[in-house]
Formats: structure tokens, C-alpha cells, sequence
């Protein structure tokens, strides 16, 4: 095929580990995220698990989640563990300032949420306040949730009826403190940041705990030299007292004033959109590169761990509740985003798209004991293949696209990688709404045995609903030729696809 865009993928240079937690989830105390969503109570009439809907636990171990951050966000920063354990009917009320105002019962706790990652068999992030908590809270979070022996509050975890530690595999220490998290200022963040960590100790040296400082949103990058300068501040610890830095980034075309429909948009908002997320690259590579004037070697991760796409919320809802639809463009918005982490594996070490559930782009929507999934949750379901795999060297033959100029984005983006089953995994993504691409896809000094390929294509304001939850799906794709180590094929426009290929 003389036109075909060549895509390359060299099975023999691998390039690193990508981190299973690139593909992390984030569930805030917002709107319906957790309550109607995640957790129904005990006594629903929703099938349940200890109070987990089993439908949405099953979805979210089907496309493998591979860790979950809570309880914040925002919420976070105002929360305090100890009224979320105990006799429910005990447990203290609040008013979730941040979200709709709305009552906040506590029903659903640390016990909950550690019950919830057991069901689920992925990673605990928790998110530890600071803005309104204090180091000794904190410090006690910690002891409560992974002490095992005899104190204050390992006792208190027994008598409220887990007398086992568990594993917290993650602790971020406060959440956007630049703004919800406290109104700060870099370098006085920074020297909270040293103090409360020394706190989060390692009860059981065997599950080190992986301390996560705040890092900035968007391109603040006054707000990352701000915090390393603090934290690395004479050099004493080589890492800045920290594993991972965290990183913000909402895909949001029109910005905060000017918040876009979900669903209603023309090609000039689906270039808008990608040509937006694609900005996901350069921070990536404008706060690695400060991140790289400390710790060249890059031991500390980027932590993404809020992203997504941020529209108007769905009229009749309460606005507080960040409940949108969700598209094929928000397919692309996934599958692009997860394309950038994958290759930048090096530096980024989880990723957590904002939210779960009802809230921003979520994987899944839910409507009393009615549940579907969005056509970002089939992105991750297609793109579970690359957890833990081998990044390898790819490269595809790409053209701008868009119809303004300031709006043009790569035709086609790729992202590949040598599975734990030792397939060759492609994940390939058409940005263009209106053109087909043929391509030929070399395997270097590979013979290709057989192809199994999946592929996500409708058009761009397609969208699921509760009465028709399957109108974006992905399909089986036969369409190709293989010969021998080349696979043709056409990719249609506005579509996602991954290619196992065995050789
Ligand atoms: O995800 C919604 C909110 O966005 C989070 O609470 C906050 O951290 C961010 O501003």
C-alpha cells in the first residue's frame, strides 16, 4: 500500500515498565460518585456486597482498575477520618461545602473504602488532609489503617471490628493546596509538606507506604520549582522526602468561565477538545524538566492523578454534582491521554482520571439499579492489556489535522508495548473526525503469527444511555492482512483500536 502511514514497532527495544496504576480511578465524596454509585448501603435493594454494588464492582474488575484515590479532591481537605469509623448511626454529620452543600453522613468510611479496594483487588490511595486536619490526625490515619499490634489506634481499628492491619499502598499528603487545600503559597506548602510526612511512618517496613506531595495543576510551574526548592532544601534527602509529585490537568476547551456541552458540539469542538488534551505532552515534559533538576535520576513518579474532561453538567442536576454525558470524543480525550502516559513511563507513575462514577468523565453512569458503561470505560478496558507491560519503541507516520490553524493535532497517535502475555499490544487511535487511514504496521525482525484486534468507532457526539447503554461498543475487527511481519489495515476516522499481535 504506497499511501499507507507506516506504524513501527520494534519488539526488541524496550523503553520501561508502565506502572498498572497509569490506569488509576479517583472517587471524591462528590455528587454521586461514592453514594448511589459506589456504595448502596447494606439494606438496598440494589445487589450488593457489604453495601458495594455488585454490578460496578464486577465492571471495574472486568476492565482490571488497578488502584482507587479517595476520598479527595477537594473533599479531602475537609475530611475527618475519624467520624467515617464506628456504629454508623454514631457517626458525626457534615456539610460538603465544596459539593452541592449537600449532608455528607459518613456512612461510607476508611472500613468502607478498604472493603471496597478488597472487592475491587486494586491499590488503596488515600488522600490526607491538610488544609483543616493536623499532623497528629494524620499521623493516627496512618497508625489506624497499618499499625499491627498493641496501640491507641490499632485497639480502636479492633473494636470497630478489623483487628488486621491493611495495606495502604499510596498516602497523599493534601490535595490541590494552591487552592481548595488551604489558599497556600508554594514554599509555605513545601515546609508543611516536610513536616507532615515525617509522620506517615512505615509500621511494617516489608509495605513501604508511597508519600505523595502536592504538586500543581496545569502549567503552574512557579508552583513545582516553588515546592522542590522546599522540599529538597539542602539536599538531605535525596528525594525531597517524597515518592511521587502529584500533576492536575482537567481537558476543559473553553476553560472554568465557559464550561462546554457534553454531547451537542461540532468538528471545530472535537479538534478544540484533542488539540486541549494533547497539552497533557508538554507538561508532562515542562514539569519533568524541573522535576529532572532534582532528581535526575527519576526516582520521584508524576502522579496524575486528576484528568479528564470537564463539561457543563447535565440539565436538571444540581451543578454541584459534576454529573456529564460522555462521548466518543470523550473516548479520544481517554485514549490519547493513556497513549501520553504510556509513553512517558519514565517519569509518570499513576494516573487517575477524575471520577469513577456520575462525576466528570466517568467509566460508568449510574441511574437507581440501572448502570452503564461510558465509551471512556471501553478505552480502559481496551488499553488494560499495556498494565505492567514493557513500553516499546513505536512511531507512526503522522499528518496535522483540524480545520483551524491554531487547532491542528497529529492525524494518528500510538502507543505499544510487550505484554505480560507476551503479545506485542498496539494501542492506535484515528484523532481525525472525517478521514480513514491505511495503515501498515511493521513488527521489526518479527514473523507476525496472528492479529487479534478490537475496535471503538462512532460517530462523535455518539453517546450510551440508559435506554440504549450499547450504542458505543467496542467490536471485533477482521479487517487486516497479515504478511510476514506487516498488518494492514484501514482505520476509520474518529476511532480507537488495539492490536494484540503474536509473534
Ligand atoms: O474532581 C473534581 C475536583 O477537581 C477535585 O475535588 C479537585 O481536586 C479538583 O479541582
Amino acid at each position: 500500500m504506497a499511501n499507507a502511514s507506516k506504524l513501527f514497532v520494534n519488539p526488541h527495544h524496550k523503553m520501561g515498565k508502565i506502572n498498572a496504576e497509569i490506569q488509576g480511578h479517583f472517587a471524591e465524596h462528590l455528587g454521586r460518585c461514592i453514594y448511589e454509585g459506589l456504595y448502596v448501603g447494606e439494606d438496598s435493594d440494589i445487589p450488593n456486597t457489604k453495601g458495594m454494588r455488585n454490578d460496578v464492582v464486577n465492571a471495574l474488575k472486568e476492565m482490571k482498575i488497578p488502584v482507587l484515590r479517595w476520598p479527595g479532591g477537594c473533599f479531602a481537605d475537609e475530611y475527618h477520618w475519624q467520624d467515617g469509623i464506628g456504629p454508623k448511626e454514631q457517626r458525626k454529620k457534615m456539610v460538603n461545602t465544596h459539593w452541592g452543600g449537600v449532608i455528607e453522613d459518613n456512612s461510607f468510611g476508611t472500613h468502607e473504602f478498604m472493603e471496597l479496594c478488597r472487592q475491587l483487588g486494586c491499590k488503596a490511595y488515600i488522600n490526607g488532609n491538610v488544609g483543616s486536619g493536623s499532623v497528629k490526625e494524620m499521623s493516627e490515619w496512618v497508625e489506624y489503617l497499618t499499625f499491627d499490634g498493641m496501640s491507641p489506634m490499632a485497639d480502636l481499628r479492633a473494636a470497630n471490628g478489623h483487628p488486621e492491619p491493611w495495606v495502604v499502598d499510596y498516602f497523599g499528603v493534601g490535595n490541590e493546596n494552591w487552592g481548595c487545600g488551604g489558599n497556600m503559597t508554594p514554599e509555605y506548602y513545601g515546609k508543611l509538606y516536610r513536616h507532615y510526612q515525617t509522620y506517615i511512618r512505615n509500621y511494617n517496613p516489608e509495605q513501604k507506604i508511597y508519600k505523595v506531595c502536592c504538586g500543581a495543576s496545569d502549567d503552574d510551574y512557579n508552583w513545582t520549582r516553588g515546592v522542590l526548592s522546599t522540599t529538597y532544601y539542602k539536599a538531605e534527602r535525596q528525594n525531597g522526602f517524597m515518592d511521587g509529585l502529584s500533576l492536575h490537568f482537567y481537558t476543559m476547551p473553553g476553560g472554568w468561565e465557559d464550561k462546554k456541552c457534553a454531547t451537542e458540539f461540532d468538528e471545530s469542538d472535537w479538534y478544540k477538545t484533542l488539540k486541549r488534551t494533547m497539552f497533557m505532552e508538554s507538561l508532562i515534559a515542562g514539569h519533568g524538566a524541573i522535576m529532572d533538576e532534582y532528581d535526575p535520576d527519576k526516582k520521584v513518579g508524576m502522579i496524575i492523578d486528576e484528568w479528564g474532561t470537564w463539561w457543563k453538567v447535565e440539565d436538571g442536576t444540581n451543578p454541584g454534582f459534576l454529573y456529564q454525558q460522555n462521548t466518543m470524543r470523550d473516548a479520544l480525550v481517554a485514549a490519547i491521554n493513556l497513549n501520553i502516559f504510556n509513553k512517558n513511563c519514565d517519569r509518570v507513575k499513576m494516573a487517575n482520571i477524575a471520577q469513577t462514577l456520575n462525576v466528570l468523565q466517568a467509566v460508568i453512569l449510574t441511574d437507581g439499579a440501572k448502570m452503564l458503561l461510558t465509551p471512556t470505560y471501553h478505552v480502559f478496558n481496551m488499553q488494560k492489556h499495556h498494565q505492567d507491560a514493557e513500553l516499546l519503541y513505536s512511531y507512526v507516520e503522522s499528518k496535522p489535522v483540524g480545520l483551524q490553524d491554531d487547532y491542528m493535532i497529529p492525524n494518528l497517535q500510538e502507543s505499544a508495548s510487550l505484554g505480560l502475555d507476551g503479545k506485542v499490544h498496539i494501542t492506535l487511535n484515528n484523532l481525525s473526525i472525517s478521514d480513514d487511514y491505511e495503515i501498515e504496521t511493521q513488527i521489526a525482525d518479527s514473523q507476525v503469527k496472528s492479529v487479534k484486534a478490537t475496535i471503538l468507532t462512532a460517530p462523535m457526539t455518539a453517546h450510551n444511555t440508559f435506554d440504549s447503554p450499547e450504542t458505543v461498543k467496542p467490536t471485533e475487527f477482521t479487517a487486516f492482512t497479515i504478511t510476514d511481519n506487516k498488518v494492514s489495515f484501514k482505520i476509520p476516522g474518529g476511532s480507537v483500536m488495539h492490536l494484540a499481535v503474536t509473534i
